[in-house]
């Protein structure tokens, strides 16, 4: 395991060894419970994806790479050859359909597939797959803890002492492997002394910024302030935010951000408020491939509209719409902060050099 230059206080998705399980903290139940969940069936963790039991693009995309692992331990030796092949295979495919919007999670499973398709054209016995693929998921895990590491020492850069910074929705450990991209930018500020200060918006309807941010940055001891996701605008009017600071979904080659929804609406208004917009990514949600009209914005049980942590606040016949994500333009964008350093306008010239 590497040794990290920062404390690692938090993970949302981890491999226990000894089991060979993938295992997560169950953010449905934060900031109340702190429930662990270990499986090695891949329905359990397609389910757990969808129900937002682990949530946020690179954690998703984790979990995934690690469920694929774990099954394949689980069912070695127990299977002819063509049927461990055919029942990977098929996680992989109940995972790859659980959401749509996350780069990551696609991103993850296709590493995970050149390993299936690897080890079957070298013809590997089934115990070397599942020790090939375990090899790959946690790369993919570490990978992801010091890219939003190294992300973090860049987007610090940005970062003024005392600077107060808002957020939304929650880019933080418990959106990644650990340490989070928005989150891990002011990890570091706040490991390297600067005096920041957090506004977390709420994000209705599922609430990441008031059950999860909120709980991440006390347990980190970095000041937050909780706010209604209709404040954002008058705060900043106000002149309270100095910048803001997100994470993304997926990054299209124009540079369109996909985020969660509401993250347009900041955009626009700090943009209008002379606020830098920045956005905290690993390279691995940006889409060189697809172009905005392809992504798949992902619509939700209008049910998670219509009511707060399970009590109905409305009728419950009366019609909703729950779009998860909505999409930032690129001129809204001050910059994009990857692992590989800060990305400037124009992104479709330099999203693409920086991934060359
Ligand atoms: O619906 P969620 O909670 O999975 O949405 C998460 C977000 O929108 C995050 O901002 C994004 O995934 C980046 S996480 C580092």
């Amino acid at each position: 395991m590497s040794n990290y230059p920062y404390p690692i206080k938090i993970r949302a998705v981890w491999w226990n060894d000894s089991s060979k399980e993938v295992c997560w903290i169950n953010t449905k139940k934060l900031p109340f419970d702190e429930e662990v969940i270990c499986s090695n069936d891949p329905g359990r963790v397609a389910k757990a994806i969808i129900d937002m039991e682990i949530r946020g693009a690179p954690a998703i995309g984790v979990a995934a790479a690690l469920a694929v692992a774990s099954y394949a331990y689980r069912i070695s030796g127990k299977l002819s050859r063509e049927e461990f092949f055919r029942e990977i295979e098929n996680a992989v495919n109940v995972l790859w359909n659980t959401r749509p919007t996350a780069h990551n999670l696609f991103w993850a499973l296709k590493r995970m597939r050149r390993v299936i398709h690897d080890s079957i054209e070298n013809k590997l016995d089934m115990s070397e797959v599942s020790a090939r693929l375990e090899e790959e998921a946690k790369k993919i895990m570490d990978e992801d803890i010091w890219s939003n590491i190294r992300l973090g020492e860049y987007g610090d850069q940005l970062v003024p002492d005392n600077a107060t910074i808002l957020t939304h929705c929650n880019a933080g450990a418990l959106a990644t492997a650990a340490f989070g991209t928005a989150e891990g930018v002011m990890r570091v500020a706040w490991y390297k002394g600067k005096k920041i200060k957090i506004i977390a918006t709420e994000t209705r309807p599922v609430l990441q910024g008031a059950r999860l941010t909120v709980w991440e940055l006390v347990k980190e001891g970095i000041p937050v302030t909780l706010i209604t996701d209709n404040m954002v605008g008058y705060i900043m009017r106000k002149g309270l935010v100095d910048l803001v600071i997100v994470g993304a979904d997926r990054i299209t080659r124009e540079g369109y951000v996909v985020n969660k929804i509401g993250t347009y609406m900041i955009a626009l208004s700090a943009k209008r408020n002379n606020i830098p917009f920045y956005v905290a990514a690993p390279t691995s949600t940006i889409d060189l491939e697809s172009t905005i009209n392809n992504v798949i914005i992902e619509e939700r049980n209008p049910d998670e509209v219509r009511k707060v942590i399970d009590k109905y606040i409305t009728l419950p016949e009366v019609p909703a719409l729950n779009y998860a994500f909505d999409v930032t333009d690129p001129d809204l964008v001050t910059a994009i902060i990857t692992e590989k350093g800060i990305v400037k306008p124009p992104f479709d010239e330099n999203l693409r050099k920086i991934l060359s």
